[in-house]
């Protein structure tokens, strides 16, 4: 997306290890000397996460998904403008966790929100920024949902909205990710999900060295 610096983003599911395996590709990078900052979305900005916090402390029941879809994007202009932009531009690696393909995953395929206007939305406040590369950890949606419940009762954060959704909206989640990585294979490694976590932290790792050879970022 920049010219200097690297933007590159995880998604994935309910249970398919995304927030971890972007903690260890972070460690892995900063290990290397590389200058990277960890981010998130909805969030990672005081503003961006005040927005998360309404968003995800419950209210999105009581909200149209049409408020869910502006609050995202609101939250995604706020992220973009005030830290990856700025970031990118020093030269930095910025790691989101999630960005724009939650989006048409979540609101778009899951929701029932029109994608042209989650794509509408994305282009007039977020400049219609990509990701470098996404990172789409994928695989069977049920075994993966099994693994995500076995987590949720371990750290008892059941009043999570999202993870008590519906099989269906899932596999329609699921099927979205997929669908926008087909259609632009070389901004995306989907991986799969049910390998170890070495054995993916592996294969990222390795295809991200290969992006920062190619854009020649060097240690800080
Ligand atoms: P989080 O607790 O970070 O969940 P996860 O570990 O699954 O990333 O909460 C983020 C939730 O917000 C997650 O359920 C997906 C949802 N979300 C959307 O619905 N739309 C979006 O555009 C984004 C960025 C997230």
């Amino acid at each position: 997306m920049s010219q200097n610096g690297l933007f590159l983003v995880f998604e994935g599911g309910d249970g398919s290890g995304k927030s971890s395996q972007r903690d260890i590709l972070v460690e892995r990078l900063k290990a290397r000397g590389l200058d990277v900052v960890p981010t998130r979305e909805p969030g990672g900005t005081p503003f961006a996460e005040e927005i998360r916090d309404l968003l995800l402390r419950g209210s999105m029941d009581k909200m149209h998904p049409k408020t869910g879809l502006g609050l995202f994007a609101a939250a995604r202009a706020e992220h973009l403008e005030t830290l990856v932009y700025p970031h990118l531009a020093a030269g930095r690696i910025v790691i989101s966790d999630r960005f724009v393909d939650s989006t048409f995953a979540y609101q778009g395929s899951g929701e029932g929100c029109s994608m042209e206007t989650i794509a509408a939305l994305h282009r007039e406040l977020c400049d219609d920024a990509q990701a470098d590369l996404t990172i789409l950890l994928d695989g069977p949606v049920r075994t993966l949902l099994e693994r995500a419940l076995g987590r949720i009762a371990d750290t008892g954060s059941l009043e999570d909205r999202f993870e008590s959704a519906d099989i269906a909206f899932h596999e329609r989640k699921a099927q979205c990710y997929r669908d926008r990585a087909a259609a632009a294979p070389e901004r995306y490694l989907v991986v799969d999900a049910l390998q170890s976590i070495e054995a993916i932290a592996d294969q990222i790792e390795a295809a991200v060295l290969r992006l920062i050879e190619n854009r020649r970022i060097a240690a800080a």
